[in-house]
């Protein structure tokens, strides 16, 4: 008889889905001061006040979506009233993206008809509120995106500013940012600025027994006992402090328990644990290129097959080489900036016979980054 690979029922997982990125834990340690402050901005809306701006701040995998997250189921078991709204910025990108999106959400589910007018899309937004009378709270959730795109000003000035056309539509707004670089008041224009004071959350990296902590409660609800030997799990921590994220230890888990899996063992190997980060590792790099336009992606896949030890490349170089491929040099420039913003690249200037010459080189080593090259021509997150 064939064996039926689906229903092959060996399984180590006691519940997978609690290693998935965007689970929301049921126990969650360590930012009870964060959110106690994102709860002191909300308050206020519950009596009918208006809602501090908030802003969160702090590296990947800090704990700051699964906070807001936290609050907003808090806020739909206490009130209809207010109207939580989440949106990840690096799939919604735009203005328009954004308002439809909140449009969505505030509808249960309605789309805008196609060819909405962004004023039409905001008016029926702003009716709807007046007439059910909520307060919604948008969450920019990875905010840094659309300073990226140069697109936050423009959201904020929508969201805050409603009010002036529309008597009793008030928005509450929370900002995630979770690039250190970024300099949100420096990108605010001065208009948005005088409207949007907000509060700013700190998320500190976790510590190493924090990670620890986090970690064990997770192996301990998804995984059956044994499976995962203590030397093994400390080796997953010590990885994981060294990235800084903890989403990568919860991928690493998850990814070595599999290989155990397919191998038909009982528990985790060493080898495991090493074939798993070799993946595991590149997931922050595998989550920004997946969102990459294809004019983006072309350009940085064209470095890619360029970068070698030996040669220093130019951004005029890249350009050439893109060949038919390649937009306007306007539109090269952006792009290029775009991907050092996502620290996918570094450019520096150097001097050059005639005048100054930009220099390009991939912060990765090129081969992982061809090996994105099918996954990101394969999968787009909004089509
Ligand atoms: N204090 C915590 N306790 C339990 N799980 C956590 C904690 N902080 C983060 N996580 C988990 O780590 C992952 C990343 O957290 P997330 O809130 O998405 O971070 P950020 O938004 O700062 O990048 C999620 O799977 C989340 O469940
Ligand atoms: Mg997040």
């Amino acid at each position: 008889m064939k064996k039926n690979l689906l229903m092959w029922d060996q399984t180590l997982f006691k519940d997978i889905e609690v290693f998935d990125i965007d689970y929301v834990p049921e126990q969650f340690e360590y930012r009870d001061e964060q959110i106690q402050e994102l709860a002191y901005a909300v308050r206020p809306a519950l009596a009918g006040g208006r809602i501090l701006n908030t802003v969160c701040r702090g590296v990947p995998g800090t704990g700051k979506t699964t906070s807001v997250k936290k609050l907003f189921e808090e806020i739909e078991g206490t009130t209809k009233k207010i109207v939580p709204i989440h949106i990840n910025c690096q799939i919604d990108g735009s203005e328009y993206a954004i308002f439809s999106r909140i449009y969505t959400k505030l509808t249960k589910n309605r789309q805008p008809p196609t060819g909405t007018s962004f004023k039409m899309l905001f008016d029926m937004i702003a009716k709807y509120i007046e007439n059910e009378s909520v307060v919604p709270i948008v969450c920019l959730d990875d905010a840094n995106y659309l300073v990226y795109e140069k697109e936050l000003n423009k959201v904020l000035y929508a969201l805050l500013r409603s009010h002036e056309a529309y008597e009793n539509v008030r928005i509450g707004v929370i900002v995630i940012i979770s690039d250190p670089d970024v300099d949100l008041e420096s990108s605010l224009d001065a208009r948005v600025a005088s409207v949007f004071r907000p509060q700013i959350i700190h998320f500190a990296p976790y510590t190493a027994s924090e990670i620890a902590g986090i970690l064990f409660q997770r192996v301990t609800q998804g995984l059956y006992p044994n499976v995962l030997a203590n030397e093994l799990f400390d080796r997953i921590v010590d990885r994981t402090m060294k990235c800084g994220d903890i989403r990568i230890g919860l991928d690493l888990i998850k990814r070595s328990v599999m290989n155990a899996e397919k191998s038909a063992r009982m528990n985790v190997t060493d080898d495991d644990v090493t074939a798993a980060f070799s993946i595991s590792r590149d997931l922050r790099l595998a989550d920004v290129v997946r969102v990459l336009s294809d004019e983006e992606a072309a350009v940085l896949f064209k470095l890619a097959e360029m970068t070698n030890d030996a040669d220093i490349i130019t951004t005029k170089e890249v350009h050439t080489a893109l060949g038919e491929k390649a937009t306007g040099y306007t539109t090269f420039v952006q792009i290029i900036e775009k991907l050092d913003h996502l620290r996918l690249v570094t450019l520096t200037y150097q001097n050059a016979g005639k005048g100054r010459q930009r220099i390009i080189s991939l912060r990765y080593d090129p081969k992982r980054v061809l090996a994105f090259r099918k996954i990101q021509a394969g999968c787009k997150p909004n089509t």
